[in-house]
């Protein structure tokens, strides 16, 4: 194996440039509705190309001719989109007129604002589907044929806008036109996880769309995302993290939103804020939050009607409380119901809605239980204009897991169901994983709460109890990555939500064939391959990645790499077997909280799917499933056809390439080479480890497999490093293994020879020498020229020796240690030329993070302010490696200018994670001082924790 960069890698000019890339720069594509070559996926599905089907094209050409006016607002917006989109589609220019003068015009309105469609829908049908719902359909108006787009309300005119668009896009006959449609969730709400510092929790897709800073300046992006929200119709957005800034409700920033608001609403779209709880004490320095104190009513009351005077039709709060460190009602011997009534009153006179969040835990042995049981008692408690926002299964988003025991337990409280679109578990922007099916399987679960046939579809659609508020939010992939959503085909996961909210009936077969042609095209094979494609692959992801429902094996903070040893409290394995109980009769008792007839499903061995075989129970390894396999041949089966299947996936995408652009082709084929990496790893960590545990031989496969001691680890080149491993025998004799490292270019590695008996794992220590450039390493092992050698991986950090520079810096405090051989650079080591390096103009700040014993990394430089080093570079051609990071907090990116140039950026690091950033520096025939200025996004720290300059080599 060669060892590969990891996405830690080093970053160097060309990746800070592609970086670098924000969706302002842009707009030029998005307004260019003209066939190119290359796409580079900004339109997302409304790309409006002209029909390719000749026949096709010429009905539609004769079907829609002209629009007719439709108002102001909302009404505007749609008339707008149906001729950007008619136009696009028909490839000739549609125009807009004030009455039909020809058949094919397009009427569009309400009852209120088109006489045509007062005239020719009659009001109470339009009543029954509601302001959301639409009807499309043919008239005669007069001499001429039209087409009546309307509704009770304006969003439903804009919905029914979309869906005429659609028709186009799809290649459906349009001759009988017999829509009537209306939304099956009231509320369907984007949640954004956005934070002040432009940083996005859980986002895969670059930094935030929203630019705080330049608001209340709106960005032309602002309107393409509200025109894709709309088009899958999106009612309510919230645009900041649910892990709140209290910032967010200062006035300043209240002010500076109501633009954003503004241009929301002209496309439907309300706009909400998560609200941090103790904000009355963050902004206004009240010594309390407790929600029974009158000074915090009054304080919410206020800000409640501050808030509604700039922005009229304010959604409402969503409120992130006593979860993950966050303040709450909790805090002061409060409920989480006394909580939201808090806000629900200071929301009530104006309309608006607060949205809890039943997100709450405290450890892997009673995660599942404690949603359940702080709010089931709550049931009745909560306002009338409070909602409960339970997220679709009792973990956290996993591949698999079953639907929260929440639906259909609370009757009397408005409820709705929180579905993730950001892929935080299911690969990220890396993977393949279209969740439709998976959020399908959840809306169409029995709860049985209100009898047979309660699905969770019905809770939150609001049909199976009497809730005056309800529906679905789902967690946003969009950052500013030129295709919003960083892997071109993850967007149709953004589509998918909104599309099922409106109607979680329509199959995930329709959704997919729909997004696919509206994104590429209706080419045939095209559609029947990448819709398979999307419809096997959250199956295949689980397949390599966790089986049989056992869940959470993502390690770190990330939640993308495997680490199944560090959450064994999840999956519970050991020598005996695997799984978690969550029996009544012998485990946790998570079971008990469904209604009786799913609580007998899933308490009995007998009829648990197996797919959640591991979640609700704890089995040997040799349980046999339904399939007849024994659990531990499963896992090995189905992590070794996982990753031939995301081969397979990569291959079926190679061969799209002539019905695909070819930038998008390029683009995700290269996304697909790291899934099948990625896969790899998956494979090889999770079968090493469960062999490693139950020493049982997979029936159909042999291999030897080597494990790392430590998880994580920093190599300094000046010293050999040994690195400690577990050899593994799984094949059914004795073998003599010479095992090394397999190291990068420039590293060395000894060879050690073991003898490992069949089913046996033997600890080796092989020394090995880093070299070449420092980076971010992922190391494998090598055992001769064996092939089937599986290895769970290590990363690995390196550090040049101080030998090798012509200045090696450890940046920090005056008092921390040193790493060896290098000079420290404090802050108050101003610019010298004796010495060869220093600051000029204002010194930055420095810090100690002494929980780090890293001499290297436990200390660094930094400020909020930009600083400018200035090294000496001798003569001829350097490279210059910054290192940068927090052991104890995440960071934001560092930038590094020289001449004013951004030659070097770090991507967003969770704490205890570094970059070495890569600058090459020529100090021309007889050697310069180059001004290297470090920076970050506005108010946020860059780092330096040490600086290596190298001299290239010849
Ligand atoms: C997960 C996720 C966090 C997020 C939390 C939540 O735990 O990893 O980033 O804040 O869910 O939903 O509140």
């Amino acid at each position: 194996m060669n060892a590969k960069w990891t996405r830690r890698r080093l970053l160097g000019t060309s990746a800070a440039v592609a970086a670098g890339t924000y969706l302002l720069d842009q707009q030029a594509a998005w307004a260019a509705l003209t066939t190119s070559a290359d796409e580079d996926g900004h339109e997302l599905w409304l790309r409006y190309r002209q029909v390719d089907e000749p026949r096709l094209l010429a009905s539609y050409r004769r079907a829609f001719t002209q629009v007719v006016k439709a108002g102001d607002g909302v009404l505007a917006s749609a008339q707008a989109e149906l001729v950007r989109g008619l136009s696009g589609l028909l490839g000739r220019s549609i125009g807009v007129v004030d009455a039909p003068t020809r058949s094919g015009a397009v009427v569009l309105g309400t009852p209120e604002s088109s006489p045509i469609v007062r005239s020719h829908c009659p009001a109470a049908e339009l009543e029954k589907l509601g302001p959301e719902g639409y009807v499309v359909r043919r008239a005669r108006v007069g001499k001429v044929d039209v087409v009546l787009v309307a509704s009770a309300g304006e969003r439903g005119v804009l919905y029914g806008a979309f869906h005429l668009l659609r028709l186009l896009q799809t290649q459906r006959g349009v001759e009988k036109l017999n829509v009537a449609e209306r939304p099956a969730n009231p509320l369907r709400l984007a949640n954004h996880w956005d934070n002040l510092d432009g940083s996005v929790e859980r986002g895969y897709s670059g930094t935030s769309i929203f630019h705080w800073y330049d608001l209340p300046e709106i960005k032309p992006h602002y309107v393409e995302y509200a025109r894709a929200m709309a088009s899958v119709g999106i009612n309510a957005t919230v645009v900041n993290n649910v892990n709140a800034n209290a910032e967010f409700l200062s006035s300043e920033m209240i002010e500076k939103l109501a633009p954003l608001a503004d241009t929301l609403r002209a496309w439907g779209i309300k706009l909400q804020l998560s609200a941090n709880f103790a904000s009355p004490m963050v902004l206004d320095g009240l010594e309390t939050a407790d929600p029974f104190d009158p000074a915090v009513r009054t304080w919410w009351r206020d800000k409640a009607t501050e808030i509604y005077t700039h922005i009229p039709d304010f959604g409402g709060f969503l409120v992130k409380a006593n979860s993950e460190g966050q303040p709450g009602p909790v805090d002061y011997g409060r409920t989480h119901a006394d909580g939201a009534n808090l806000l629900a009153e200071a929301l009530e006179p104006h309309g608006g809605i607060v949205i809890w969040r039943a997100f709450v835990w405290h450890g892997p042995e009673t995660w599942a239980d404690e949603a359940f049981e702080t709010f089931q008692p709550l049931d009745g408690e909560f306002a009338a204009n409070a909602l409960v926002q339970i997220k679709n299964g009792p973990i956290d988003f996993q591949v698999r897991e079953p639907a929260h025991p929440l639906f259909g337990a609370l009757p009397r409280t408005n409820s709705m169901m929180e579905l993730q679109v950001t892929q935080e578990y299911t690969g990220q922007s890396t993977h393949l994983c279209y969740a439709v099916p998976l959020w399908k399987e959840v809306y169409d679960f029995d709860t049985h709460g209100a009898g047979p046939g309660t699905t969770v579809a019905s809770v939150v659609g609001g049909t199976a109890f009497d809730y005056g508020h309800s529906g679905v939010a789902g967690v946003m992939n969009f950052g500013s990555s030129t295709n919003w959503t960083g892997h071109h085909l993850a967007a149709a996961n953004t589509h998918g939500f909104g599309r099922l909210a409106w109607n979680p009936q329509l199959s995930a077969e329709q959704i997919a064939d729909e997004w696919v042609r509206s994104t590429f095209g209706s080419h045939r094979s095209l559609v029947t391959v990448l819709t398979g494609m999307l419809l096997h692959s959250r199956e295949i992801y689980e397949s390599y990645n966790s089986p049989l429902g056992a869940g959470f094996v993502q390690g770190g903070g990330d939640h993308l790499d495997p680490c199944v040893r560090c959450n064994e409290p999840w999956h519970q394995s050991d020598a005996s077997g695997v799984g978690f109980d969550r029996t009544v009769a012998t485990g946790t008792g998570t079971t008990g909280h469904y209604f009786p007839a799913v609580t007998s499903v899933f308490e009995s061995l007998d009829t648990c799917p197996d797919e959640l075989l591991l979640f609700f129970h704890h089995v040997p390894y040799t349980h046999r499933l339904r399939s007849g396999k024994t659990v531990i041949q499963h896992i090995y089966d189905s992590h070794f056809s996982g990753l031939e299947n995301a081969s397979r996936l990569r291959s079926l995408w190679q061969g799209l390439r002539r019905q695909v652009d070819p930038r998008r082709h390029r683009e995700v084929l290269a996304r697909f080479d790291r899934q099948v990496d990625h896969a790899r790893q998956w494979r090889d960590t999770l079968v090493t480890y469960w062999f490693e545990k139950s020493r049982i031989l997979d029936r159909r496969r042999s291999w030897v497999q080597a494990q790392f001691g430590p998880m994580w680890t920093v190599l300094h080149e000046s010293s050999p490093a040994p690195m400690e491993l577990t050899v593994g025998n799984a094949t059914s004799g004795a073998l003599s293994l010479a095992v090394a490292v397999d190291v990068p270019e420039g590293w060395t590695s000894a060879t050690v020879d073991v003898d490992v008996p069949s089913r046996e794992l033997v600890p080796v220590s092989v020394p090995v020498q880093p070299g070449g450039p420092p980076g971010y390493f992922l190391v494998g092992v090598r055992m001769g020229a064996r092939k089937d050698v599986l290895v769970d991986p290590i990363e690995v950090l390196t550090t040049p020796a101080a030998s090798r520079c012509v200045l090696a810096l450890d940046a920090g405090t005056a008092a921390s240690p040193l790493h060896d051989g290098y000079r420290r650079l404090t802050p108050s080591d101003a610019w010298n030329a004796e010495v060869g390096y220093g600051w000029v103009g204002t010194a930055p700040e420095s810090r100690d993070r002494t929980g780090n014993t890293d001499a290297l990394l436990r200390d660094f430089v930094n400020d909020n302010a930009a600083s400018t080093l200035r090294i000496a570079v001798p003569a001829g051609a350097h490279d210059a490696y910054l290192l940068v990071g927090d052991a104890d907090v995440r960071s934001f990116a560092t930038y590094v200018r020289v001449d004013g140039k951004v030659v070097a950026e770090s991507p967003f690091l969770f704490r205890n994670d570094f970059a070495w950033l890569h600058v090459p520096l020529d100090g021309g025939a007889s050697g310069r001082s180059v001004d290297l200025e470090l920076s970050s996004a506005p108010n946020e720290h860059w780092h330096l924790v040490a600086l290596a300059l190298i001299a290239q080599k010849g």
